[in-house]
């Protein structure tokens, strides 16, 4: 059954809250995914460490960009102690809020996959900055990174190294719905100006993944909402921390919706799909249902990312 999600900023936050706890459902271990290769951000901690496991756990080889290589170290080897193969597990540097850093995380997936194609690609990694920020290329962090960080790497990975029907999983957030509008400037300042840019970044991951969906339409592309889960975004402390872990869900429940749209048959390619409410529907004043502005981002993106390119090429030739 296809929830119906109402485009109040109110409720929907409500109904994401409530129950999110009794209605956990974990994703089957079956079928299993061995053979198939899955690329993961954002994989050394949180929703997307916990992802990661699951891949590994179902057979995939999983290739995980990271940002903090000592942590994805550290996830590797939880992995390997918890009798999962170390083989099948390859980690590359990769800082989302660099373009030069993203497009040699690219060009290494590529020398290391050599021909062969990425079945999966979770587009996990986020920040929700707590102070103003910009990428290494001066755009606000939460866009940079969250948006045109993974747009980037997916184009470079779109050239040869994704399968013609690959599941491409973008992890948004319900908070998207108290925002209309996400672009590359925006200042901000304290706590809610850093909220409203995570919220704006995360309409723009929405906005996307409906784009790229009408674009290629042979990918298999999932919006996610993995819940209000208790990981380290938005940063923390030891109260913070107590709060979270009573009031929301674990990282391993959080990546389960991820997992279930990495797995599972008979899903609808191009839709939302929800911690609690599975697979939903949006209503048309839902701002994530704005095509135009959709498009907007979408040339946007490829101008900036195309402009990175260009730069690298000149500074190659010089
Ligand atoms: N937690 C929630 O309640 C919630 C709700 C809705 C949606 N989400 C989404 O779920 C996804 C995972 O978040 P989480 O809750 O697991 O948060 P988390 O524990 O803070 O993990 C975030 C991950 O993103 C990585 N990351 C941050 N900036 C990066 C950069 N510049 N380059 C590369 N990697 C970077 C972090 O790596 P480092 O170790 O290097 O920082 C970390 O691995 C995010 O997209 C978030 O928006 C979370």
């Amino acid at each position: 059954m296809i929830a119906r999600l109402s485009p109040k900023p109110l409720q929907r936050l409500y109904s994401s809250m409530v129950g999110q706890k009794n209605h956990a459902s974990p994703c089957p271990l079956s079928p299993r995914l061995d053979g198939k290769i899955a690329l993961i951000t954002g994989a050394n901690g949180g929703i997307g460490k916990e992802t990661a496991r699951g891949l590994l756990q179902r057979g995939a080889e999983v290739l995980m960009l990271c940002r903090n290589i000592d942590k994805a170290e550290q996830a590797r080897r939880s992995f390997v102690a918890d009798g999962l193969d170390a083989d099948a597990i390859k980690i590359i540097e990769c800082d989302l809020a660099d373009l030069d850093s993203v497009m040699a995380a690219g060009q290494a997936a590529k020398n290391y996959l050599r021909g062969r194609k990425i079945d999966i690609l979770i587009e996990n990694a986020g920040v929700w900055a707590r102070r103003y920020g910009e990428t290494e290329q001066g755009y606000e962090i939460s866009f940079g990174t969250n948006v045109l960080g993974h747009f980037a790497l997916r184009r470079m990975l779109q050239a040869g190294s994704l399968a013609r029907h690959a599941r491409i999983i973008i992890v948004t957030g319900d908070i998207y719905i108290t925002t209309e509008a996400c672009s590359s400037r925006f200042p901000w300042r304290g706590a809610v100006g850093g909220m409203r840019a995570y919220a704006r970044s995360k309409l723009g991951n929405f906005w996307i993944a409906r784009e790229l969906q009408k674009q290629c339409p042979d990918f298999n592309v999932f919006v996610v909402h993995p819940g209000v889960v208790a990981t380290r975004l938005g940063g923390g402390g030891r109260l913070t921390d107590w709060f979270k872990r009573k009031l929301l869900i674990s990282p391993t429940e959080g990546a389960q919706t991820s997992l279930m749209c990495a797995t599972q048959c008979d899903l609808s390619h191009g839709s939302y799909y929800h911690n609690v409410h599975g697979e939903c529907e949006t209503d048309n004043a839902d701002p994530a249902m704005n095509d135009e502005a959709a498009a907007r981002l979408w040339a946007r993106c490829m101008e900036m990312t195309a402009a990175c390119e260009r730069e690298k090429a000149l500074r190659l030739a010089s």
